[in-house]
Parts: structure tokens; sequence; C-alpha cells
């Protein structure tokens, strides 16, 4: 399992960036990791790598905030409070159509995941500012999109 460790916020927004840059329609990234950790900060980074300037809030009132200034939609989602029926949601039209589906908590939604996609795990460290982030990845364009995001962080510290 790839693990990234991450000093500060400038390193979350980093990574958050070449996310962005990276990511092509119907991407779906989980976000996991517990209150605080990072989710919402992470895609604030994803959304200025993908071109989108307008503030990114928390979704957790609305399940699904769309921002579509960017290179391609970005889909954020929080199903936190998502409890039965999130087949219901209809949330594979966002999985499946023309951007990148970001999701806090996106475990919870059991049996209505994608069949392909990444998991971040972000941890706290010892230091408030400190980050770690493990990558894991279900099916093929999971993998793929893993694979972009690590060869361009490679490139960026050259
Ligand atoms: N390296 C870092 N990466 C991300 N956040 C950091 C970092 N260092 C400090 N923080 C702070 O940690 C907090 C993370 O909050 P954030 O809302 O992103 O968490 P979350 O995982 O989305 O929580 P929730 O489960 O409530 O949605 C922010 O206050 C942020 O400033
Ligand atoms: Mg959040």
């Amino acid at each position: 399992m790839n693990e990234i460790k991450l000093n500060g916020l400038e390193d979350t927004e980093k990574l958050g960036r070449i996310i962005g840059e990276v990511a092509t329609a119907s991407d779906v990234i989980l976000l996991t990791g517990d209150l605080g950790a990072g989710k919402t900060t992470l895609t604030k980074g994803i959304a200025l790598g993908l071109g989108i300037e307008q503030m990114v809030k928390s979704p957790t009132y609305t399940i699904v905030r769309e921002y579509t200034t960017g290179r391609i939609p970005l889909y954020h989602m929080d199903v936190y409070r998502v409890e039965s029926g999130a087949d219901e949601l209809g949330l594979d039209e966002y999985f499946e159509g023309d951007g990148l589906s970001v999701v806090e908590w996106g475990r919870m939604l059991g049996e209505e995941l994608p069949d392909s996609y990444l998991e971040l795990f972000i941890k706290k460290g010892l230091d408030d500012s400190e980050r770690t982030v493990q990558f894991s990845v279900i099916g093929d364009s999971g993998k793929a999109f893993e694979t972009r995001i690590l060869s361009k962080r490679g490139n960026s510290n050259e």
C-alpha cells in the first residue's frame, strides 16, 4: 500500500491539486478518516487542481455539491448522515458521470459503492499539522488513477 506523509496544510493542498490535475471523467475517490482528519481540506486542493475558483464548502447537509466551472465537474459528497436507502440517492449518476466524484465517509455506502475507485485513508500524525495518507484501490480505473497521481507527484518533486 502506498503511503504519503503530509507535513502541513501546504502539502495537503499540493496533493489535492495533483489529484485534480490528473482526474478524468467517472473517477471516484473515497476519503476515509476521523472528524477533522482533512477530507474537506484535501477536497479544496482537488478543486484548485481542476481549476475551480469557487469556494468549496462541506456538503454535510446537502449530500452532494456540484462544481462545474473547472476542467471537468467536481461532485463533492459527504455521506456521513446517509443511513439506509443510499440507492435512492441516485449517486451512480454522479459516479458514472462526466466528472470526478469525491466522497467523504464513502465507506458508509457499502453495497452502493461503484465497481472501481480509489480510497484514501487520512490519519492525523503526532504533530497537529501532520497527516499520513494511505492509498487503496479497487478495480482497474481506481488503479490507473492512483498511478497517475503518484507519477505526477514524483515528477513534481524532480
Ligand atoms: N496537513 C493538514 N491537512 C489537512 N488539514 C489540516 C492539516 N493540518 C491542519 N489541518 C486542519 O485540520 C482540519 C481538517 O478539517 P476538515 O474539515 O478538512 O476535516 P474533515 O476530515 O473533512 O472532517 P469531517 O469528518 O468533519 O468532514 C482543518 O481545520 C485544517 O486546517
Ligand atoms: Mg469534511
